[in-house]
């Protein structure tokens, strides 16, 4: 016959066993969705992980991005700034964040950065109308220094929680050229040991049908002073004149 302390030392080794055996079938019902979650973000154009990917067209994107509270940069704009452009476009064009304006007209690049890409884009032949212009994070963040709201750059938390937005509408648009405007985008699509010092022009492959570069942010341009100015000027026009000598591309 078992002693007690017997039943108790089988009671405990069966409670062990069904504690294992529950961890093991959770680890079993989660595989699928771990597995799901892995292929879209492998499936993704960027560098960077994104956890899960939005479903719907760009429209529909565009509806529940107004709603997104996925980080709190939404508490403090006046609204989500989501891309513009075309659905079909074969040219995609990636900044970091809204500005003062862009805040106020909900659209991406209409403040003196983009002023001076629509000015760069007409100089290396390349339509604004037909290129897909986004950005890397979707809410204006900015500091309040008495009445001005002064840009503040977003955060590795802030970019993480809003690239879902950015892959969904790699996702839809597919397209075959992506340009990364500064540092913030070129991470997000070639991982944080990019340089544009370095790496600027240089094209990439990002996907089966999909090749990208990243260059100077043109408000990289707009903060530096003179000749340098001049300088980066022209070969942002030099790199944005790739676009166009890639027309080869496939429709
Ligand atoms: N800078 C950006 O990166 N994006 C904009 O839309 C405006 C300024």
């Amino acid at each position: 016959m078992a002693t007690a302390s017997a039943r108790r030392a089988c009671a405990k080794v069966k409670q062990q066993a069904g504690a294992r055996n529950a961890a093991r079938s959770e680890v079993m019902e989660k595989t699928p969705r771990a597995k799901e979650q892995s292929r879209e973000a492998r499936d993704t154009l960027l560098a960077k992980p994104v956890r899960h990917i939005p479903e719907g067209g760009l429209a529909a994107l565009r509806r529940k991005a107004r709603d997104c509270h996925a980080c709190g940069l939404w508490k403090h704009a006046t609204q989500t700034v989501f891309g513009a452009g075309a659905d079909d476009a074969r040219v995609m064009l990636i900044g970091e964040q809204p500005g003062l304006q862009e805040d106020a007209q909900g659209l991406p690049f209409v403040g003196p950065s983009g002023r001076l890409l629509d000015r760069a884009l007409e100089e290396a032949k390349v339509d604004r109308a037909t290129v897909y212009v986004t950005n890397t994070v979707k809410h204006f963040k900015y500091e309040l220094r008495g009445k001005l709201r002064l840009h503040k750059r977003a955060n590795a938390a802030e970019q993480e929680a809003c690239r879902m937005w950015l892959a969904a509408e790699l996702a839809r648009v597919q397209p075959h050229i992506v340009v990364a405007l500064g540092a913030m985008a070129a991470q997000t699509l070639f991982g944080n040991s990019f340089s544009i010092t370095r790496e600027r022009g240089q094209w990439r492959r990002l996907g089966p049908a999909t090749e990208g570069f990243a260059t100077f942010h043109p408000s990289a341009i707009l903060r530096t002073q003179d000749e340098q100015r001049a300088a980066m000027y022209r070969l942002l026009v030099q790199d944005l004149s790739e676009i166009a000598k890639h027309s080869d591309l496939p429709e």
